[in-house]
């Protein structure tokens, strides 16, 4: 099951995403966390200092061997080259698994140790303010499209992304890669405004999108964010007394979490349990092949020199009894 965390800057995104890895990891779901986040913070969320999350490695310096690995022997794709951020797998390719090893993993992620059990952390690698809007801004997050894109994942198997709400990831299809969506949202105008930008481009491509209220201090907050949302409020997390001191570099147990915001997470994973339950695989290819098409006319072809509406394979759907290339492993 894929999961996005998104909202406006300072949200809490990093932080409800670390809180739902954690809650996740404790309750023995077998995790892959991407830190796709113009600020990079998802590491230090989940506990690693300084050094250690400096030292994670970046999915955008490992763009050739992603490519080149996912291509495997799919005769549509002509070399890495000309595999672009949107190119959907077709019969040939390889695809990943949560559960696996494989070369992708094994340059691109790191395992992080929690209270509760490992996770899995890739990261995009920082941006830097020249890269916003260039080519390597794009080259960054198109690396997480790709594994994306090439993940067969099941029930019990989570891809938790925190991720910035930004143009990229509407143009690129991005956006419609989760089972679920959760919009972080602080309780004041600024915070439902980016609710709704991404509400608009959702409702055109069925995506399941949920506003998880954040730092809400009591009834007046929900009922705010009821007004401005409506349906699509799931839940209200208040102020975290537990990251407020891990904030402040003394982290406790994460069973020491505040009960309500326990249930509360708990609750999201529910959600996105049920979700997931209704994700069809037929749909959800066609919307790769889409945005490939997309992306194909307005810059892909002149970029490469291909036609990229050839590497599209007709028959292709992604499902979950296809399995990965790699050696599989119990993660
Ligand atoms: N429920 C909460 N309780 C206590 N502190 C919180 C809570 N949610 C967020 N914070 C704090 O608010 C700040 C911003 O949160 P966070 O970094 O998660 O936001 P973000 O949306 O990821 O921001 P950015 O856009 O910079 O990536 C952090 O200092 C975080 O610890
Ligand atoms: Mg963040």
């Amino acid at each position: 099951m894929k999961i996005a965390f998104v909202g406006k800057g300072g949200s809490g995104k990093t932080t409800l995403s670390s809180l739902f890895i954690r809650h996740l990891a404790a309750n023995e779901a077998h995790v892959i966390a991407v830190d796709a986040d113009i600020n990079q913070h998802l590491g230090a969320a989940l506990g690693l200092d300084e050094a250690e999350a400096a030292a994670l490695p970046a999915m955008g310096a490992h763009l050739p061997l992603i490519k080149d690995y996912l291509r495997g022997a799919n005769p549509r794709i002509a070399s890495a080259e000309t595999m672009i951020k949107t190119t959907p797998p077709g019969e040939g390719s390889r695809l990943l698994r949560v559960r696996e090893d494989n070369p992708i993993f094994a340059a691109c992620s790191r395992t992080v140790r929690l209270d509760d059990g490992d996770v899995r952390l890739m990261a995009t690698g920082p941006f830097t303010e020249s890269d916003l809007g260039v080519a390597c801004y794009h080259s960054k997050v198109g690396a997480v499209e790709l594994c994306l894109n090439h993940l067969v994942d099941g029930p019990d198997e989570y891809v938790v992304v925190d991720m910035t709400a930004g143009s990229d990831s509407f143009a690129s299809g991005m956006f419609t890669r989760f089972d679920m969506t959760f919009l972080v949202a602080e309780p004041t105008r600024k915070g439902v405004s980016v609710y709704r930008q991404y509400k608009e481009y959702a409702r055109d491509f069925g995506v399941a999108l949920k506003v998880v209220g954040n730092k809400v201090q009591g009834p007046d907050d929900l009922e705010f964010l009821r007004a401005e949302v409506g349906d699509d409020l799931l839940i209200g997390i208040g102020h975290s007394d537990w990251v407020r001191s891990m904030e402040k570099g003394r982290p406790s147990r994460f069973e020491l979490l505040e009960a309500d915001n326990r249930m509360a997470l708990q609750t999201l994973q529910d959600t996105a349990e049920d979700s997931y339950g209704l994700r069809d695989w037929e749909r959800y290819t066609r919307q790769m092949v889409h945005f490939h098409l997309k992306n194909a006319e307005s810059w892909g072809n002149e970029k490469t020199g291909a036609d990229l509406a050839a590497q599209v394979d007709p028959a292709f759907v992604l499902d979950e009894r296809r399995t990965g290339a790699g050696v599989t492993a119990p993660a």
